[in-house]
């Protein structure tokens, strides 16, 4: 958005123009008198807006009326932009607006917005200014640019941007990671792209996940990076409809291939040796492990299997997606909590971290039905605050099998640093698991690993 100030007083000029960048972002030129005024109006057809004082001091140390000089070229020469008059002033037949000679700040900007019919949404973009920034990691479930982006270079004449990738480029994860090797964090893209970018983040992120050319190792990369953009999604935008859709491919994606994959074996070897953050690997293992213990216990009827597969998926995808930190992630009793030694304001995200997600699922549309409440209860209390002590039997059967699978894969993920075997580590649960309800789950877990070793 470009805008002239015609103003002499050089306090005016500075709020003026400081307003106009902070709140929408627009570009400021400032002329001091009308007839400099109107020559850059002549040579500026892109102008949106010119604000003029109705009267300034003349060079000449006379009253120059600015405004009536500024709205006879207007009309004079047909332009379409539009004007602010600011202190007293009245030109019958003319079209512009009017503040008087006194205004808050505030007043000015909403009076700003009204003249140049600017929504409240279009705001927003405006005071981002020409370029967003876009995580780099998001490039990572990309393999062509939707459009122009760049790198910015911080100058002392400002931020330059210098576009790096064409739209239309082909690149891969690599290529990406080059960039990063050299410290660029964000990539920019032109404000007015964001929407067409992440509708093409999604397409293309759909493209690959679904294409069966691709082998695993590649699909867990590519699932573990898409639920890693999720987190950081979530993290800083809430809730968006990007975020669920994208979400929703991946834990679509994930149950399928815990589906179709019979064997466990090989499908936790896969995961063990693959690439991807212990974040994922945590949620997608339980969602492995539930697949195949579901079937040895009564409770869960065969014609529901998949519809089950999907629900503990999706609250696996979700349950601890708003930790930002793996040792966040790794705490799982009031004793982990205590060694982590956390800040005031840490404790608490790992605190509430299950009632806020459920939070958040209730208001999901598509949810599946029963993933809020495994979710509220994946630490063993009903209101999804704090770590149980005990673990007791009223929560609800799924919520259960959350409990019993997440322990076990965590010691399982565990694996190359404390070294128990899965012996002992089932052993160590029947000591920590004492009800039946829950014991019940971990000798599911033993048939189904006898099954398939
Ligand atoms: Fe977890
Ligand atoms: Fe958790």
């Amino acid at each position: 958005m470009n805008v002239l100030v015609v103003e002499s007083n050089p306090k005016a000029i500075s709020l003026l123009s400081s307003a106009l960048r902070a709140e929408f972002g627009a570009k400021v030129h400032v002329e001091k008198h009308g007839t400099p005024g109107t020559a850059y109006i002549s040579e500026n057809p892109m102008l949106d807006l010119v604000v003029v004082r109705s009267i300034n001091p003349s060079p000449d140390h006379n009253a120059e009326e600015t405004a009536r000089i500024v709205l006879n070229y207007i009309y004079d020469n047909e332009l379409t932009c539009k004007v602010l008059v600011l202190g007293e002033f009245e030109a019958a037949g003319f079209e512009y607006a009017h503040l008087p000679e006194r205004f808050k700040v505030s007043d000015f900007t909403t009076l700003v917005r009204k003249t140049l019919g600017i929504t409240l949404e279009k705001l927003k973009e405006l005071k981002l200014g020409d370029y967003i920034p876009i995580d780099i990691q998001n490039f990572y479930v990309m393999n062509k640019a939707p459009c122009d982006t760049y790198i910015k270079l911080a100058r002392s004449t400002g931020d330059q941007y210098v576009k790096r990738i064409h739209s239309g480029d082909e690149f891969d994860k690599a290529a990406i990671q080059k960039y990063e090797a050299q410290g660029v964090k964000e990539l920019h893209i032109p404000t007015d792209q964001k929407n067409h970018f992440l509708e093409a983040q999604l397409k293309q992120y759909l493209g690959s996940i679904t294409d069966i050319t691709k082998p695993e190792p590649v699909l867990v990369e590519l699932r573990s990076d898409a639920y890693d953009i999720n987190k950081t999604l979530i993290n800083n935008t809430g809730v968006t409809e990007q975020m669920i859709l994208m979400s929703q491919a991946s834990i679509k994606a994930m149950a399928q291939s815990v589906v179709q994959n019979k064997k466990l074996g090989g499908l936790l070897k896969n995961i063990l040796n693959n690439k991807g953050s212990f974040a994922y690997k945590h949620s997608y293992l339980i969602s492995v492990f539930a697949s195949a213990v579901m079937p040895k216990l009564e409770w869960s009827e065969k014609k529901q299997f998949e519809a089950n597969v999907e629900r503990i998926t999706f609250a696996a995808f979700f349950h601890d997606i708003l930790l930002t930190e793996e040792k966040h992630i790794r705490i799982r009793n009031k004793l982990d909590l205590y060694q982590a030694k956390l800040e005031a304001k840490e404790k608490d995200l790992v605190l509430e971290h299950a009632h806020n997600m459920a939070t958040f699922i209730h208001e999901m549309k598509h949810a599946p039905r029963g993933a809020e409440q495994i979710i509220r209860e994946h630490h063993g209390m009903r209101n999804g605050i704090g770590f149980a002590e005990v673990y007791t039997s009223s929560l609800g059967a799924m919520s259960i099998m959350f409990i019993v699978l997440e322990d076990f894969v965590s010691s399982l993920l565990d694996f190359k640093e404390k070294g128990l075997t899965i012996k002992e580590i089932l052993e160590n649960m029947n000591e920590t698991y004492q009800l039946p309800s829950y014991r019940k789950i971990i000798a599911a877990l033993q048939e189904a690993l006898t099954d398939s070793f």
